[in-house]
């Protein structure tokens, strides 16, 4: 009986330190199978005499049911380890991105084009369009800028020579437009009030620095109606900022300025804090200049075909690249035309991610960062 006990610990010790399912089938075919020690040991019961066998069988008896139950712990044990390990390696992480992976990036001055016709098509303006090689009456003139003008200086002009054949004439050369003012004109001409527009286009002038480079981006706002002042340019441009920098609460200042078509003229800053290594947008007592406005000068309004003394109305005419910038911390505007495909991995969009007012303007969340 003693040395029943003894087997007992031996084998539950063997079935203990079984890491395997089939180490452990053999550990039980090698005690209860056909020829298993415990089988044998049950077969050779009958040539005991009767007291022994009694009392040998039903210790061997014991001894089966405590290894069968050790067997089948140590079995629970094993299958659930496989079925976690099998578990742990066909985890599947939805969070990553859709496969195959999206290549392509949105450029961030595009990403921003399509946040601010997000936020003035909602506001009810349309998009209004005009060329890239302006005359001069659409660029100057007729935005008050008669020739000889003081402020045609103000801007590097970029002249084209209309006529190759022919010396080069200042006064009817065409120019690459140095702002998107001409739009206001243009549309003018096209349409009566009410007039409610943005255009978004490329400009040109001769700068070249880390904030200034010789084509950039512009967005031209124009509204013109009866009844148009200067509350409802504060309201719409304060409003936009609001929306644009996704802040429910934005300081904003309007200072005194000069435009020629535009009177009277301001720019508008926004409240922020500038440190030595970053700009935070909404917060301190430092102030980030973002646009020019005004209301419309009458001789614009009249060059431009509408009564200025039944309609009035506000412009303003704010840099694309330049909000990029600050939205989305892009140091250099230099870079921005460079077509360096790592630098639009890091600051670029995916396309999947379209802004909408309602679904999120920047979708900061999908950053392609
Ligand atoms: N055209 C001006 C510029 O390029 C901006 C502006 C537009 C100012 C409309 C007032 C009204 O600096």
């Amino acid at each position: 009986m003693e040395n029943l006990e003894d087997l007992k610990n031996e084998i539950i010790a063997k079935i203990n330190t079984c890491t395997e399912l089939k180490q452990l089938d053999d550990v039980r075919v090698a005690v209860l199978g056909k020829k298993g020690k415990i089988t044998e040991m049950m077969k050779g019961l009958g040539a005991l005499p009767q007291e022994e066998k009694i009392a040998f069988g039903k210790g061997l008896n014991i001894l089966k049911n405590d290894i069968e139950a050790a067997l089948e712990k140590q079995k629970k044990i094993l299958e659930e380890k496989a079925l976690n390990e099998k578990l742990k390696n066909e985890t599947i992480d939805v969070t990553l991105p859709v496969r195959p992976e999206t290549q392509g990036r949105i450029h961030p001055v595009s990403k921003i084009y399509e946040e601010v016709a997000a936020i003035f098509g909602q506001m009810g303006f349309d998009i209004a369009e005009g060329p890239d090689i302006e005359d001069q009456f659409h660029n100057f003139n007729a935005l008050n800028m008669p020739v000889n003008h003081p402020a045609r200086q103000m801007q590097d002009t970029f002249y084209l020579n209309n006529d190759p054949t022919k010396q080069f004439d200042m006064e009817t050369a065409y120019v690459i437009r140095t702002h998107t003012s001409g739009v206001q004109i243009r549309t003018m001409e096209k349409q009566q009030p009410p007039i409610r527009i943005i255009a978004p286009g490329r400009t040109y002038r001769s700068d070249y620095d880390a904030t200034h480079t010789p084509m950039f981006h512009q967005l031209e706002g124009l509204v013109i109606d009866k009844n148009i002042t200067l509350a409802h340019l504060k309201g719409c441009l304060y409003d936009f900022m609001k929306a644009f920098f996704e802040l429910d609460e934005l300081p904003v200042r309007y200072r005194p300025s000069y435009f020629p078509f535009t009177e009277p003229s301001a720019e508008m800053d926004i409240g922020c804090l500038k440190t030595k290594t970053e700009l935070k947008i909404g917060a301190g007592t430092d102030w980030m200049e973002v646009l020019g406005c005004g209301m419309v000068h009458p001789n614009v309004l009249r060059a431009g075909g509408i009564d200025p003394d039944e309609y009035q109305g506000f412009a303003f005419g704010l840099g694309i690249d330049r909000l990029a910038m600050l939205k989305y911390g892009i140091p250099d505007l230099r870079t921005f035309f460079e077509s360096d495909v790592r630098w639009l991995k890091h600051y670029g969009f995916t396309p999947l991610d379209f802004s909408s007012m309602t679904g999120g303007l920047s979708n900061n969340g999908g950053l392609a960062r």
